[in-house]
């Protein structure tokens, strides 16, 4: 058509809104019931002791930036890490899952996601993409440049806690699909709270669905603590900027020069324990939670646990599940595990036994 080329140069953006699609279950001005229900767990945690924060809270933008840093630093090991296996074994990946939907829990920046879509790509398998995210910006962004790379993928974003998405999932609309937990973003669970989550991952499935998980896998505490205490202080500030994320949120008056960043290993329970330490004797406020919290010199608030996994263990809790694993990746130090399940259908658990 005559059109399309006198159009051209309108023509791409033109194409990226038709096949872009963002959904917010979390408004960003008006707090929804969701926000509230979320500002519960703010009050819960910070009248508990010791004192916690989840740690979604460290991914408003400027965090998610923050935490886009990290993953650069010499010495976080898990990004590099496990895009080296993705990027070995991505072409496997999709033989093995056939044409399907690839959705994304906490996708980011999705730069892990390319790897995937290129080995999908060149299967000639068609491109459908659905990142959850629970940062609007940096959600819209990253999808905006994938598909100005891929003109023939369709991007249907969730900004949104897991829960809620997961509730949300419509059936595929390709032959299969895939739900991608990467980035260790699963040690920040407790293992209760891990149950919880895997129960939610499988009712969100089909069965003959895919799930494939990364995460990190134990290692020497040296290793592990340099991840955590950056010499740069990039972690430190992604810790601290969770306090002016929940000063916005609700309405508080956190300072966060009265607090210092303070990371270790807890060997015997194989995980990263983060911290944010008070300085000195303070009061804080949240006004819209109408909290008031009072903190001692030297007292902590955990704003995350980063949990270090066995390669077997986990293979072995996911096969309980139903999540039967198909092939177990790591690369040459064994520090980063990659599982790819597929989600069993319900009688043939039964006769496995
Ligand atoms: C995104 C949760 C996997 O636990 O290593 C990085 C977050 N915290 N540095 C991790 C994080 C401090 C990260 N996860």
């Amino acid at each position: 058509m005559s059109i399309s080329k006198a159009a051209s140069g309108n023509s791409s953006q033109y194409t990226i809104e038709k096949r872009l699609q963002i959904e917010h279950l979390l408004s960003p001005t008006t707090p929804s019931e969701n926000e509230l229900l979320a500002g519960s767990d703010v009050v819960k945690g910070l009248t508990q002791m010791p004192k916690t924060l989840p740690p979604r809270y460290f991914y408003d933008d400027r965090g998610s930036q923050l935490f886009e840093q990290i993953c650069e630093l010499p010495e976080y090991y898990p990004t590099r890490t496990e895009a080296a296996i993705l990027h070995q074994r991505a072409s496997e990946i999709a033989r093995m899952t056939g044409p399907g939907e690839i959705v994304e829990l906490g996708s980011g920046s999705a730069t892990k996601t390319r790897i995937l879509l290129d080995a999908y790509k060149a299967l000639g398998y068609p491109l459908r993409y659905l990142p959850i995210d629970v940062s609007a910006g940096i959600l819209e962004s990253s999808a905006r440049d994938l598909l100005a790379d891929y003109p023939s993928l369709e991007v249907h974003g969730l900004v949104s806690t897991y829960e809620l998405a997961l509730q949300r999932l419509t059936p595929s609309q390709l032959p299969s699909r895939m739900i991608c937990f990467l980035g260790s973003t699963l040690g920040n669970l407790s293992p209760q709270e891990c149950d919880v989550f895997l129960s939610q991952i499988t009712e969100a499935m089909d069965e003959g669905e895919y799930f494939l998980l990364g995460f990190d896998l134990q290692k020497s505490k040296d290793v592990l603590e340099a991840a955590y205490n950056d010499a740069q202080g990039v972690t430190a500030a992604f810790n601290l900027n969770m306090l002016h994320h929940l000063n916005r949120r609700f309405e508080g008056n956190f300072d966060a020069t009265q607090f210092e960043h303070w990371a270790f290993y807890n060997e015997s329970q194989h995980q990263i324990e983060m911290h944010l330490r008070s300085r000195r004797s303070h009061i804080v406020e949240l006004r819209a939670l109408d909290l008031t919290v009072e903190l001692e010199a030297g007292e902590t608030i955990l704003t995350e646990i980063s949990r270090k996994f066995d390669l077997n263990t986990m293979q072995q809790q996911l096969q309980a599940r139903g999540l039967v694993p198909l092939q177990a990746w790591t690369d040459q130090n064994q520090w980063f595990g990659l599982l790819l399940c597929q989600l069993q259908p319900a009688e043939s658990i039964a006769v496995t036994d």
